[in-house]
C-alpha cells in the first residue's frame, strides 16, 4: 500500500484554498521503489514465461532504471546487463556500484553508439554477445511499462502532477483516469515539448486516445536540462525537504514539486482543488549530472 501524506498549506506555496496529497511510491523499495518496480513488473512476467534468464537493458550513468533492473533481476534470479550511455569511468560511481554488486554486467558504450540502440542490428549484435536476453527499452518505456505505471492510478484528485523522463508513467495514469481529472507531467528535460508526441504515442500502445486537453506537459522546469540544476532550484529542495520531512533530488522529484509550487502560486488550479503530486523515488547518491 502507498502512503498517501497530506502537506500542510505553507509548504508548498500558494496553495491557499488547494489541498496536496503526496502518494510516497518512493518508500516502497530504496532501488525498485517509485515509479520503477511498475514499469518493470510486466517485463520480470514476461521474461520468465518466456523462460529468459536474462535482462538487458539500457541507461545513463546514474540512472535509477539501471538500478532498478539490477536489484530487481538479482531478486527474480536472472542475470542482468546493463549498457551505460557515456565513457568509462573509474571508480564507478555509487550508483553504478551498486548495479554491480547486483550482479549486472556493465557494458560502456560511447553517445553515438548509444543513440543508435533501437537499430536491429546493434540489437542483433547485442544478442549474439550476451543473449539471448529479454530486453527492456530504456526507462521501461514500451507497453509493459505504461500497463504498469496504470497501477499507479489512484482514484479522488482533481489533478495529478508526475514528474516526466520518457513519458510513460504519465501516459499510464492518463489511461487509468477518467475525464475531469486532470493531469500535468513536469519535463525533467530540455524540450519537453517532444513528451506530447511520446506520451500520444505510449496511449496508444495500451489502447488509450486522449487528446491534450485533459493533460498538459509543463516544459519550463528543466533547469538547463536533465540532470542540471540551478541555486534557486537547490534552495527549494532544501527548505522543501526541511518543512516537509520529504526527501527530494533535483534530476525529478526536485523539478516536480518547484513546478507545483510555482504553478499553485500563478493560480492554474481554482480553490478547492485536490492534488495527488507522486513522489516516483530517485534519491540515491549524488544528484545525476549527465
Ligand atoms: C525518480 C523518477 N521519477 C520520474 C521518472 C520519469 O518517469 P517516466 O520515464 O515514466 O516519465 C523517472 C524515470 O524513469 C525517475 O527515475
Amino acid at each position: 500500500m502507498v502512503a498517501l501524506v497530506a502537506l500542510a498549506p505553507d509548504v508548498v506555496l500558494g496553495t491557499a484554498g488547494v489541498s496536496v496529497t503526496v502518494a510516497r511510491f518512493d518508500l516502497l523499495d530504496a532501488h525498485t521503489g517509485g515509479n520503477k518496480g511498475f514499469k518493470l513488473r510486466e517485463h520480470l512476467h514476461v521474461a520468465q514465461a518466456g523462460g529468459y534468464t536474462r535482462l538487458l537493458t539500457f541507461g545513463g550513468a546514474w540512472s535509477n532504471h539501471l538500478r532498478a533492473v539490477a536489484a530487481a533481476g538479482a531478486r527474480a534470479g536472472l542475470a542482468t546487463v546493463g549498457i551505460v550511455r557515456g565513457e568509462p569511468t573509474e571508480p564507478l560511481n555509487p550508483s553504478l556500484q551498486f548495479c554491480q554488486t547486483q550482479g549486472m554486467e556493465l557494458v560502456w558504450w560511447d553517445r553515438t553508439t548509444y543513440r543508435r540502440k533501437h537499430e536491429p542490428e546493434l540489437l542483433g549484435n547485442l544478442q549474439r554477445q550476451y543473449g539471448p536476453a529479454w530486453v527492456i527499452p530504456e526507462g521501461g518505456h514500451s507497453p509493459e511499462g505504461v500497463r504498469g505505471a496504470m497501477d499507479m492510478y489512484i482514484p479522488g484528485f482533481d489533478a495529478i502532477f508526475c514528474a516526466c523522463g520518457t513519458g510513460s508513467t504519465l501516459a499510464g495514469l492518463i489511461a487509468a483516469s477518467e475525464s475531469p481529472v486532470r493531469l500535468y507531467g513536469v519535463a525533467t528535460l530540455k524540450g519537453g515539448d517532444f513528451l506530447y508526441r511520446e506520451v500520444g504515442t505510449a496511449l496508444g500502445w495500451v489502447g488509450a486516445t486522449e487528446t491534450p486537453g485533459r493533460w498538459q506537459i509543463l516544459t519550463d522546469y528543466h533547469f538547463g536540462g536533465y540532470g542540471r540544476s540551478r541555486p534557486e532550484l537547490d534552495a527549494f529542495i532544501h527548505s522543501f525537504q526541511q518543512r516537509s520531512g520529504i526527501p527530494l533530488e533535483p534530476v525529478y522529484t526536485g523539478k516536480l514539486f518547484f513546478a507545483l509550487s510555482d504553478q499553485l502560486q500563478k493560480g492554474l488550479l481554482p480553490p478547492g482543488s485536490r492534488v495527488l503530486v507522486l513522489h516516483t523515488g530517485g534519491v540515491f547518491a549524488a544528484p545525476c549530472r549527465d
